[in-house]
């Protein structure tokens, strides 16, 4: 695709706020991301967020465990790259796992913190300890009105606004990343938006900033370069896969897509069958089938990928994505 620049945008307040060149985060994604991954997306000048399981291939139950891993996936970024990057903090019930990391990540001085969690956890004493670090606050939870303007006044920094176009767990609200952003960017005051969902080459991203976003937050797209960790097989697999192709199946809490596997067809089949959303989340088998499926590139998992795999033609640096998807931006 021939890239004629129309927009030219120095900086704006996403790139003030995290200190970047670009207003391009890559979100996290459970197993696929790593130090390499990372500092690769910072190091070009976007925002880089290490994920779940980030560089690992086992999983542990022990809270402590977790945390250390990530230390040590934290110092390798750190290796590879100056430039600010962030951690996932996912806000869970008890705060078992939270807290350590938190700890962590407050003792590392990590510069971004990207917040996940769903409502009704503990946001406030979250939000406390990372400002009181100053540590910025990018809030990605279940895109509502309700839970915008509550995140706003907890004093998250940047909110984003997740389109039902995404990869990954599904919003609940099924609700397309079109109709998503403007919603979100009429509902907060302060704080800037920025687009997740679908968003795979510079159409997408001028369509986020059309409708108010002030930044793009991606995966997918991420998924298919050079630096990732996905399976070789998955990535040529995305290059040939197109919106239409996917399966998409309920689970809990709420949807999942996968591009076609023999798992992905077997819970096509139960959902159709009307099996129970417990039931097919069993038989997805979380984490561990993505992994199956998208590191270790077995068809006996699954392979979660947003609808702007459409639009991934071939597999590409990080750097070259970056600087294709922000060719309207001026150094
Ligand atoms: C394979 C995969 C795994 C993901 N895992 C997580 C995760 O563990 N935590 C999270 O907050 N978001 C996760 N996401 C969502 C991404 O951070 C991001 O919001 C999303 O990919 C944006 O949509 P796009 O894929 O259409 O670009 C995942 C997405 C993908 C594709």
């Amino acid at each position: 695709m021939k890239i004629e620049r129309r927009i030219i945008m120095k900086e704006n307040r996403i790139t003030k706020i995290l200190g970047i060149k670009y207003p391009i985060i890559q979100g996290p994604m459970a197993w696929l991301t790593d130090a390499k991954l990372v500092a690769a997306v910072s190091n070009a000048g976007g925002l880089g967020i290490l994920g779940p399981s980030a560089g690992q291939t086992t999983m542990t139950p022990s809270p402590q465990e977790t945390m250390e891993r990530m230390r040590e996936e934290i110092r390798k970024t750190r290796e590879l790259t100056d430039k600010p990057f962030g951690v996932v903090i996912i806000v869970d019930v008890d705060m078992k796992f939270t807290n350590p990391l938190l700890d962590m990540i407050i003792e590392e001085k990590v510069p971004v913190a990207l917040v996940n969690g769903v409502a009704g956890m503990d946001f406030e004493s979250t939000f406390k300890r990372l400002k009181n670090a100053g540590i910025k606050i990018v809030f990605r939870g279940e895109p509502t009105v309700e839970n915008a303007r509550t995140i706003e006044k907890l004093g998250a920094d940047v909110f984003v606004a997740t389109g039902f176009d995404e990869g990954g767990m599904l919003p609940g609200g099924q609700i397309g990343t079109f109709s998503i952003v403007p919603l979100i960017v009429d509902s907060v005051k302060n704080i800037p938006v920025m687009a997740a969902g679908g968003i795979s080459d510079i159409r997408g991203v001028r369509a986020a900033f059309a409708l108010g976003a002030e930044g793009v937050f991606l995966g997918t797209r991420f998924l298919a370069t050079e630096e990732a960790r996905t399976a070789q097989n998955v990535k040529e697999l995305m290059l040939k896969t197109n919106a239409e192709d996917l399966h998409i199946f309920r689970t809990l809490p709420h949807f999942y897509r996968s591009i076609p596997t023999k798992l992905s067809a077997e819970l096509v089949e139960m959902d159709k069958n009307g099996a129970t959303r417990e039931e097919l989340f069993l038989k997805q088998g979380g984490g561990k089938n993505m992994k199956l499926g998208m590191l270790d590139g077995d068809e006996n998992g699954y392979i979660s990928v947003g609808l702007g795999v459409s639009f991934i033609k071939e597999i590409k640096s990080v750097k070259e994505v970056v600087n294709e998807l922000m060719a309207d931006f001026i150094d």
